[in-house]
């Protein structure tokens, strides 16, 4: 009899919350196109996600065709832009999908409250806020992350390095779980990127690269204008420190010139190590002007895609009820065995 294995399953998101950057590139999407090739993929818009950040001023509200609003198909088209192959993976909305709410309520139950206020995004979060009430959804935020991972018998999930926390505590929540019911949830394994899992902002490399960051200089938008892009690059940090071997990887000394050697990497594929041979004798300058060339060049790339993509939404549309239906079809399964497990 013919025995075909089965492909170990991978789970990854993004919250659907403006415009993606090169920090969500760098630290999981420029690997998409390679790894469907070796794990059965599930990519999620977490927009439920997206909602605890929501403002209730109105001006989340665009239009819609068909439950996906414009917001929902540029990411759509961007997750295809960078390499999401709908043939062969499975691209969906959260909230499309009940069973990820239905399992995340009853997951809520396993997690101890000193267990999610010891989160540091939640930490960072909250001292950012002063004097405006903070969202319980924030607060519960990774439970959520749980749902979405182990309904889906997810062996392996990539994040970047910030989101590694989080998933520590989804294989405690997993174990937790099975040590009293049996093995119901498979414990993923988490997938961190060894270049380019912590892309830094560009004017000021000791903190992350963040999309909703005040200063715009220190971001870089994959659907930037491509001279934008080029400025940004050309103008950001790097070290004081000119001495000898300039272009060198050290994050303690050197956080400017890492990162961009990360961003580098990232693009071109190459080692560090070989980046440092490369750029041994050159200046800043240089060096900022090879980067500069290599990041637009992959940018644009995904820009030329993404535009084409973008015009046909009956396309997108028809990739996400495919996935849609794809997830729950999953889903369910886990779902009705936890339902079952509890009594409910
Ligand atoms: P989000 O939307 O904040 O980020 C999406 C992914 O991009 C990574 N990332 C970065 N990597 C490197 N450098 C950066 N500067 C940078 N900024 C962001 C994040 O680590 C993440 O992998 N809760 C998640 C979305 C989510 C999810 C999930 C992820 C929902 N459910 C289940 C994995 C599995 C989030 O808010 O990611």
């Amino acid at each position: 009899m013919l025995n075909i294995k089965k492909k170990d399953i991978m789970f990854t998101g993004i919250q659907p919350t403006g415009l993606l950057t090169l920090g969500n590139y760098c630290g999981t999407m420029c690997n998409w196109k390679d790894i469907q090739k070796k794990y059965e993929c599930f990519f999620c818009i977490a927009d439920l996600h997206a909602l605890t950040t929501f403002s209730r001023s109105g001006s989340n509200k665009n239009s819609i065709k068909n439950n996906f609003s414009t917001a929902i198909l540029d990411i759509a088209a961007l997750y295809l832009s960078c390499g999401v192959d709908p043939n062969r993976s499975t691209i969906f909305v959260q909230s499309h999908v009940y069973t990820h709410s239905q399992l995340y309520w009853i997951l809520s139950n396993f997690v101890y409250f000193g267990e999610l206020s010891r989160m540091t995004q939640f930490k960072q979060k909250l001292s950012l806020t002063v004097n405006t009430p903070i969202n319980l959804s924030l607060f519960c935020y990774p439970v959520l992350m749980a749902a979405d991972i182990l309904l889906y018998h997810t062996n392996y999930v990539l994040v970047g390095s910030d989101q590694k926390q989080h998933l520590e505590l989804v294989q405690k929540i997993a174990h937790r779980f099975n040590s009293i019911y049996g093995n119901i949830f498979i414990v993923p394994d988490i997938l961190i990127l060894p270049v380019g899992n912590k892309i830094m902002a560009l004017q000021d490399p000791t903190k992350k690269m963040s999309k909703s960051d005040k200063n715009t200089n220190n971001t870089i938008f994959l659907l930037e204008n491509i001279h934008s892009i080029y400025l940004k690059l050309q103008r950001s940090l790097t070290d004081s420190d000119c001495s000898s071997s300039c272009i060198r990887y050290d994050i303690l000394n050197k956080p400017g010139v890492s990162n961009l050697l990360s961003i580098f990497s990232c693009m071109t594929n190459k080692k560090i190590s070989i980046l440092e041979d490369e750029f041994k004798n050159c200046q800043y300058s240089i060096f900022k002007k090879k980067l500069s060339d290599v990041v637009c060049d992959t940018i644009s790339e995904i820009q030329a895609i993404y535009f084409k993509l973008r015009q046909d939404e009956d396309y997108l549309i028809d990739v996400l009820i495919h996935g849609e239906k794809n997830a729950l079809k999953y889903s369910i399964n886990k779902l009705d065995d936890v339902f079952q497990i509890l009594n409910l």
